[in-house]
């Protein structure tokens, strides 16, 4: 079909929105060159027509009636930027039934509802594209579905939450504590009036969710995921990692192991000299091992406006490319595998922990002891003498041991008389 003009209808113009409206225009020029045919905006979905009409050219593009974008058979892309699960879903299922192609940015969608919407996509012969899902401007999606597609993928990780990871940088560059970290994220801008998706590790656990499910090939949904925030984090835990040679970032990891995925995210140690603890601010990085091409990151802004549009407006490219060239949903779901999902207990990792003993002779000892009855070898140690009276304050990092033993080791560790508290124990990445 040698079509010259492709016509787009937005839902929601917010910041991503009006961010995908700017590129557009800013790539008004560019496009008859770059793909042979012109996208245009021809409907936006908004709520408030008045509020949006300053943001727009011509305001009869905007509506609040979703039927005149459904049923409107000019059109035909759908770009879903509203966000959560409903109306959103609706749409874009009535959408890919239309015979629409649709783009979004919606994590929460996908790392659930990603099944359903790209079968309805496959059965309607139409493109479903979520660059922009997952690391906002990274480009991960496509490279893991086109350009590293020869691989097999051995582990996707990094560092998927920006918020989070400013928040983490000022707590290791300037000594702050959480939530004085938090206040001023959130008065930059950088983290939501509500911060619960990102501080708790949920938009991350999506994230790692939809990524897990695109390198291995093999559908890992949200509740799949583990994950830890990072609330309990403290500048202290930080020094001290600081010390035996590590940063701590929130990482969202996904492994492909023989017995199965393991798909998580939590704040962990990583040895200072791995590429990811010299992410700082909101940057974004996602790291991947592949059987052929070895290591390669993927770094940049993962999120914002313009980032975010970049992504988004990449995915509409492709679509106006496939309309030109007859070749639509040329590649849709590529879950072909049903990989199962391991319990976290099962994973084996390295523990940093951080604990209050009373400061008498064979305390160690026992410690030493209770981890030999559960196979936890200690790798590394700090003690310090603590300010309480009769207190030390022990840091360990122990070798590798399954999860399910560790917590065991510490449940009957921490019942003993002489270990006053726990203060932290934290999952260190790496061999
Ligand atoms: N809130 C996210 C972040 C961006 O801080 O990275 C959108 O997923």
């Amino acid at each position: 079909m040698d079509k010259k003009i492709i016509r787009a209808a937005l839902l929601g113009f917010g910041t991503v929105g009006t961010g995908v409206y700017k590129v557009l225009q800013k790539q008004k020029e560019d496009m008859i060159p770059k793909l042979g045919s012109q996208i245009e905006i021809k409907k936006i979905l908004v709520r408030n027509l008045e509020k949006a009409a300053a943001k727009v050219e011509d305001p009869a593009v905007l509506t609040n009636n979703w039927d005149e974008i459904v049923n409107d058979p000019e059109i035909d892309i759908v770009i879903e930027l509203i966000g959560g699960i409903e109306p959103a879903r609706s749409y874009i299922l009535a959408a890919l039934n239309a015979g629409k192609h649709v783009v979004t940015a919606n994590k929460d969608l996908i790392a659930v509802y990603g099944k359903e919407l790209l079968d309805a996509a496959e059965v309607h012969h139409v493109d479903f594209l979520f660059e922009a899902a997952v690391a906002g401007g990274i480009p991960i999606i496509r490279p893991l579905k086109e350009c590293l597609a020869g691989n097999h993928m051995a582990e996707v990780m990094g560092i998927v939450n920006g918020t989070t990871n400013f928040i983490l940088t000022k707590m290791t560059q300037d000594g702050m504590e959480f939530k004085d970290a938090l206040a001023l994220a959130t008065e930059l801008g950088y983290a939501e009036a509500d911060p619960t998706a990102d501080i708790e590790g949920l938009d991350a656990g999506r994230k790692v969710a939809i990524l897990a499910s695109v390198a291995f090939n093999s559908r890992v949904v949200f509740d799949d995921v583990y994950i830890e925030g990072i609330t309990k984090i403290t500048a202290k835990d930080i020094k001290y990692a600081k010390e035996m040679g590590c940063d701590i970032k929130l990482l969202g990891v996904a492994k492909n192991t023989e017995e199965g995925i393991e798909a998580y995210v939590c704040p962990m140690l990583i040895p200072s000299s791995h590429p990811l603890a010299s992410v700082n601010d909101s940057y974004n990085a996602v790291f991947v091992n592949g059987d052929a091409v070895e290591n390669a990151m993927f770094y940049g802004r993962g999120a914002g406006e313009l980032p975010t549009a970049s992504a988004v407006v990449g995915d509409l490219f492709d679509i106006a490319r496939n309309i030109k060239a007859n070749c639509c949903a040329r590649i849709g779901c590529t879950c072909y595998k049903e990989l199962p999902v391991k319990k976290m207990a099962d994973t084996y990792s390295r523990y940093f922990m951080r604990l209050i003993v009373e400061d008498r002779c064979g305390v160690l000892a026992e410690m030493t002891a209770v981890f030999a009855k559960y196979g936890v070898s200690v790798a590394q140690i700090i003690q310090r003498a603590a300010r309480a009276e009769e207190s030390a304050e022990v840091v360990v990092i122990t070798a590798k041991v399954r999860e399910g033993d560790f917590r065991t080791a510490m449940e009957d560790l921490s019942g003993r008389s002489s270990v006053r508290k726990v203060s932290s124990m934290l999952r260190v990445y790496g061999e």
